[in-house]
């Protein structure tokens, strides 16, 4: 007598199949994808067109990465699984970290404390200064914060060939008190690109492409685990629909109006700490 195959028989076929993985994580990673596919297709009776549909979404997203843009790691911003990689890997006690983002790069100029790392044409002067510290509050001596932000026109510097190579980004390190500091322009708002097939999940959904307006920050140690982490700014209009879901709380600050004692050649103040948390 003949059976007939069903959807679970064919999940368990497919497990069985990679079950014999030598690479532990590898095992266990592929035998997730595999349960969740699975579980996806079934749940929403995934159809052959929508099938497809899907396969030709994902040929063009490959097709639309070359050295300077990459569409796949916009895709995994989108869907918010960027934030989520940094959520469940986020280490205790430390700064919150959020998403990298696309506009990283290596190489900034090592600046001198308090320096302005853009121009006076980049937007409002700014001075942004804390302390970095370890999770039992001692200040870290040697940590090294590297920063980026946009211009006030919304683009980094590799978007826009007005600006200078590297305006808006510096490498400070810290002394024996932890302390930095740095100028800049008050960030702005910027939307993230819709020109490639990313672009099709916002129109899709009716979602806004902006991203609250945010100062980017790498912040490493001898000894201590890296945060890849944003400063934002609190009066943002976009804080709570953020198109890459990368805000967190904790990262939000108030941009305040210099005062008697602060420099006289910035507008506003913003008080930002960092946290490391041991390595290993
Ligand atoms: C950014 O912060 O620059 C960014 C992050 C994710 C996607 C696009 C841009
Ligand atoms: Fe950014």
């Amino acid at each position: 007598m003949t059976t007939t195959t069903t959807a679970g028989d064919l999940t368990s076929e497919v497990l069985s199949a990679h079950s014999t993985t030598p690479d532990p994580r590898l095992r266990e990673l592929l035998a997730a994808l595999i349960r969740h596919l699975h579980a996806f297709t079934v749940e929403t009776r995934l159809t052959s067109q929508e099938w497809l549909a899907g396969i030709e979404f994902l040929t063009a997203t490959g097709q639309k990465c070359d050295s300077q843009r990459q569409e796949f790691i916009l895709l995994s911003d989108v869907l918010g699984l960027s934030s989520l990689v940094d959520l469940v890997n986020a280490a205790a006690g430390a700064t919150e970290s959020t998403v990298l983002g696309p506009f990283y790069r290596p190489g900034a100029p090592r600046r001198k404390m308090g320096e302005h790392i853009g121009r006076p044409e980049d937007g409002t002067p700014t001075l942004i200064r804390g302390r970095v510290s370890d999770t039992s509050g001692s200040p870290i001596d040697g940590a090294t914060l590297d920063v980026w932000q946009g211009s006030g026109n919304g683009l980094y510097d590799i978007q826009d060939p007005a600006q200078p190579n590297f305006n808006l980004r510096g490498v400070f390190t810290t002394g024996s008190d932890g302390a930095y500091s740095f100028r800049t322009s008050r960030p702005v708002s910027y939307p993230v690109p819709i020109d490639g097939p990313v672009g099709n999940i916002f129109r899709a959904s009716g979602r806004h492409n902006w991203r609250a307006a945010h100062v980017h920050a790498i912040l490493s140690a001898p000894g201590y685990q890296p945060v890849t982490t944003h400063i934002f700014d609190s009066e943002n209009e976009h804080l709570t629909s953020d198109a890459v879901f990368g805000v967190r709380d904790s990262l939000i600050r108030q941009f305040n109006p210099a005062g008697p004692g602060d420099p006289s050649d910035v507008q506003y103040v913003v008080d930002v700490d960092f946290t490391l948390a041991p390595a290993g």
